[in-house]
């Protein structure tokens, strides 16, 4: 098959087209003949060695790719409810793998897309993330009906999802913020209440006080978003884009102004809890299915996966990125 490997980390050039043999599933696994591919900011971690030292992180020789589209291609020992040419998509799994013809997948981590007639390109692109997202609102932050959301970098892959699937949930009011005034563009189609530069946004929400704040970025945002969060507000880290120092937050901020922080990354929690992937998934499919949820994509042929980092990394993608087969 055709992949793309990181036999070292380094710069975008480490990407490198190369045939590998193709991956046998195994029992609860299934195998898929890729048509789109994601390009993640993580992506990008993996192929630095950013996240190297962490227990459990993937080490070359590696095809990245966590989030992958296509058709099945066969089935492991023992596994139903799929067919063999079913279009799919399969959520995050740290196997990697995206990158490829054939992507090996856990049954319990693929979605299919029969009959909903939603695009391959707006589902590789939404649904791994947006699933997260509703894990994040729904079993984390516990949002409830008529709160309001702030979501940070919302131009960005992962924070994109955010507004639509919190409305989905009952947000009463969605705010985001970019990074500069000329981001604001690529947030039209968001359906935001309103976008604020993360330099202004605590003077420009002008005393509207927020239940849920979603960060994916950190830094500066991070904590000045204490200063815009409701009485029992919870900031919901999710990322770290900005990969800045950590944030200089103590107990005694959060215990004065009754806050709380939390974190969700979708990979440890999906691998304790896979059941969970699903039915959150599917929910995710409706609001695909429904327009409520649409995002920006742009394609890219998998050979141009090094030209795709490039661009991810020097922030010049409005939306997303997917590689075609
Ligand atoms: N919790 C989870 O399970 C999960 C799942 C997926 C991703 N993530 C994490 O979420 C974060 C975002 O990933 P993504 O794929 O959504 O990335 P992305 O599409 O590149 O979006 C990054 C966003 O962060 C903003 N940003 C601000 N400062 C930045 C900086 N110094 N460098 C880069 N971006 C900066 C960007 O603003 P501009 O657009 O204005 O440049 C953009 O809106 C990453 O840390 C990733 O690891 C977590």
């Amino acid at each position: 098959m055709r992949a793309i490997t990181i036999n070292e980390f380094g710069g975008p050039q480490v990407l490198t087209e190369t045939e590998l043999p193709e991956p046998r599933p195994g029992p609860g696994q299934l195998t898929i003949d890729t048509t789109h591919a994601a390009v993640g900011l993580v992506d990008v971690f993996f192929r630095r060695g950013d996240l190297a030292g962490r227990p459990g992180m993937p080490q070359p020789p590696l095809v990245p790719g966590l989030e992958a589209a296509g058709t099945v291609r066969a089935l492991g020992p023992g596994v139903t409810g799929f067919q063999v040419g079913e279009p799919v998509v399969t959520l995050t799994q740290m196997s990697l793998g995206g990158y490829a013809s054939v992507t090996l997948a856990d049954v319990a981590m693929t979605v299919s897309l029969k009959g909903s007639g939603v695009d391959p390109a707006q589902a590789v692109s939404a649904l791994p993330n947006a699933t997260t997202a509703y894990l994040a609102l729904t079993r984390v932050a516990h949002l409830q009906k008529g709160e309001s959301v702030l979501v940070h970098g919302v131009a960005g892959g992962l924070a994109a999802t955010f507004p639509a699937v919190a409305r989905s949930l009952g947000a009463s009011r969605v705010f985001g913020t970019v990074s500069s005034r000329a981001r604001i563009k690529d947030t039209e189609h968001l359906g935001l209440d309103e976008v604020f530069t993360s330099d202004q946004f605590v003077k420009d929400l002008d005393g509207r006080l927020t239940d849920v704040v979603v960060d994916p970025v950190g830094g500066d945002v991070r904590t000045a978003s204490l200063d815009v969060l409701a009485q029992l507000g919870r900031i919901l880290l999710v990322g770290h884009a900005a990969r800045t120092p950590d944030t200089p937050l103590t107990g005694d901020d959060l215990w004065h102004r009754n806050a709380a922080m939390l974190g969700f990354a979708v990979g440890p929690y999906l691998a304790a809890d896979p059941d969970a992937a699903r039915p959150a998934a599917e929910k995710v499919v409706d609001l695909l299915a429904r327009g409520e949820l649409t995002l920006r994509v742009d394609e890219l042929p998998l050979s141009q996966a090094a030209e795709a980092h490039r661009r991810l990394e020097a922030r010049e993608v409005p939306g997303r990125l997917v590689l075609t087969l």
